[in-house]
Order: C-alpha cells, then sequence, then structure tokens
C-alpha cells in the first residue's frame, strides 16, 4: 500500500466523503468515487479534481486494489451483483453498521473487513474486524487508510464497539448542561472550555490507568461523609448513569440482533 495505490469508495455520500477528504489531507493520490447520481459525482470532482468519478460501480472496482463500501447496507445486494465478477480477492472493507462477515462473504467473496469509523477518525479509536483470509499487509492498509489509532477486535465485539462509536458522536452534547450552567454562573466561554477539555485528558488518562475514580475521590476527600456535596452531586446523577448503562446494553442487543438478521 502507498499514495498511489488505486482505492474505490462505492457510494460516496457524507461517510464517503470524509474519508476521501482523510486520504487526499494524507496525499493520497489514486482515488475513485462512485455513486449513481452523475450531477452529484460531478460536483465532487469539481471540489476535487484529482479524483476520479465513476458511475460504473464495475468499472471503478476494476481499477482499483482496495474497496471501501459507504453504501446504505440496503444497497448492498444490488452493488454484490454488479461487482461480485471483477472483485477477484481484492480487499474490501465494508462501513456497514450490522452486515456481518459471513452476510458479506456470501455477497461479495472473501478479503473482507468490517469496520468502525468514530467521528474524528485521526484521533478516535478505529475498531475493525478482518476475516480469515486478510493478512498482516491488510492491517497495514487499515492504518493507512483510517489513521494510526486501530483496534482489531473479534466480530462479536462489533456490536459494543459500534455502540461506542455512536456515543462518541453524541458525546460532547452530553457536556452541554455543564457548559450551559457554567456561562449561566458567570464562567466565561474560553475558560469553560479549557476547564472541561483538561477534565476529559485527566479523566480519560485515569481510565486508561484503570485508575479507580470514586476510590481515588474517596482518598483524595478523606472519605465522604453526611455533608459531601460530590457525595449528593453522585445521588442526584446516579439514576441518569444507570439509565445510561441500560441505554448501552439495549443498542448492543439491538445490533446483536439486526446481526443476526442480516447473517440467517
Ligand atoms: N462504519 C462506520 O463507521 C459508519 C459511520 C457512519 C455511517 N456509517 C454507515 O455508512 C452508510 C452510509 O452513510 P452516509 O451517511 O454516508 O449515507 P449517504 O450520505 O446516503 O451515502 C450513501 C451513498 O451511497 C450512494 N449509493 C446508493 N446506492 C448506490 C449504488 N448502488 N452504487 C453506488 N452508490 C450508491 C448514494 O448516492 P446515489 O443515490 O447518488 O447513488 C449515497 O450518496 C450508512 O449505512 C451508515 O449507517 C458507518
Amino acid at each position: 500500500m502507498n499514495s498511489t495505490t488505486p482505492i474505490t469508495l462505492i457510494g460516496t455520500g457524507h461517510l464517503g466523503r470524509s474519508i476521501l477528504e482523510t486520504l487526499i489531507k494524507k496525499g493520497h493520490q489514486n482515488l475513485i468515487a462512485t455513486r449513481r447520481n452523475q450531477a452529484e459525482l460531478e460536483k465532487l470532482k469539481i471540489e476535487i479534481p484529482t479524483l476520479d468519478i465513476n458511475k460504473d460501480n464495475q468499472a471503478a472496482v476494476q481499477a482499483a486494489d482496495v474497496i471501501i463500501l459507504t453504501a446504505k447496507e440496503y444497497s448492498f445486494e444490488d452493488i454484490a451483483d454488479q461487482i461480485k465478477s471483477v472483485k477477484n480477492g481484492k480487499l474490501l472493507i465494508s462501513l456497514g453498521p450490522t452486515f456481518t462477515l459471513k452476510k458479506l462473504e456470501a455477497l461479495f467473496g472473501h478479503r473482507i473487513i468490517r469496520l468502525m469509523m468514530p467521528v474524528d477518525p485521526l484521533n478516535d479509536l478505529i475498531f475493525y474486524t478482518p476475516d480469515k483470509q486478510c493478512s498482516p499487509e491488510d492491517k497495514k492498509t487499515v492504518e493507512y487508510i483510517f489513521g494510526n489509532h486501530t483496534q482489531a477486535i473479534p466480530e462479536d465485539q462489533m456490536a459494543i464497539a459500534t455502540t461506542h462509536v455512536l456515543f462518541r458522536g453524541l458525546f460532547n452534547a452530553f457536556l452541554n448542561p455543564l457548559q450551559k450552567a457554567s456561562t449561566e454562573a458567570g464562567m466565561n466561554e474560553a475558560l469553560t472550555k479549557k476547564a472541561i477539555s483538561h477534565m476529559l485528558i485527566s479523566a480519560g488518562k485515569e481510565i486508561e490507568a484503570g485508575v479507580d475514580g470514586m476510590e481515588k475521590l474517596k482518598k483524595a476527600s478523606g472519605g465522604f461523609n453526611e455533608e459531601s456535596f460530590t457525595l449528593k452531586l453522585f445521588n442526584d446523577l446516579k439514576p441518569s448513569q444507570n439509565e445510561f448503562e441500560r441505554q448501552f446494553k439495549k443498542y448492543v442487543r439491538l445490533l446483536k440482533r439486526m446481526e443476526n438478521e442480516s447473517s440467517s
């Protein structure tokens, strides 16, 4: 894999476009984009003149070494009919959130990777599961295309990884209440942002190091007593914490059910 390896994106909508932008920033030179709407393809070509555009999925796959599938899953069967005969063991990376490797292999043949990409591919952790035909070189291809923070996981963890990615997209919104309370209480916007950003960095370090946040807090404050405001706030927020856990588990179950349906 190098900066001139031909890569085809099939179904270049919002997600495909953001992958294109990352690759172009990286200096990648050989990119082909497909979608059915010719006018939209031409708009994309005006924005990215070095891009090759093609309405014909089969021709675009024939011209590529690596194929990235960013269409919606309900289009996958049509796309498979068009490209299966020319895929010929080329690496295909699917960003479909629920189609399993079993389903994808039935549609497209072997050498497939399932991948989940969070909102900030340069900094967030990117989860993927390769099938048995993928080589160590294919894992390097994933790193090259999607950034350095990539993590291979067993396929049965894709549902929870997807839940992480969904929540990551919403995460900042859940800090809005603290931001609002801060500005209302007179803290200026810049300081609020700085304070929250520092809080997230240090909390991230603690999580990575396996520090139990509550234990650390207890030690730092000499244990919680009746008057502890931290304990009061903790008890007030506890129902929301339980609700978050319930929702995360619900989404894992939902995604697993969709995976099972895709495979049956
Ligand atoms: N794995 C991840 O990390 C991740 C992250 C975000 C989203 N997703 C998933 O990625 C998928 C795409 O999301 P999106 O927001 O980018 O959707 P989108 O903007 O609708 O893009 C999909 C594109 O596929 C094109 N398309 C449809 N049928 C096609 C066909 N037969 N051949 C070629 N192109 C075709 C559509 O354009 P035309 O109508 O012009 O063909 C459309 O622009 C969704 O399933 C979403 O759940 C995955």
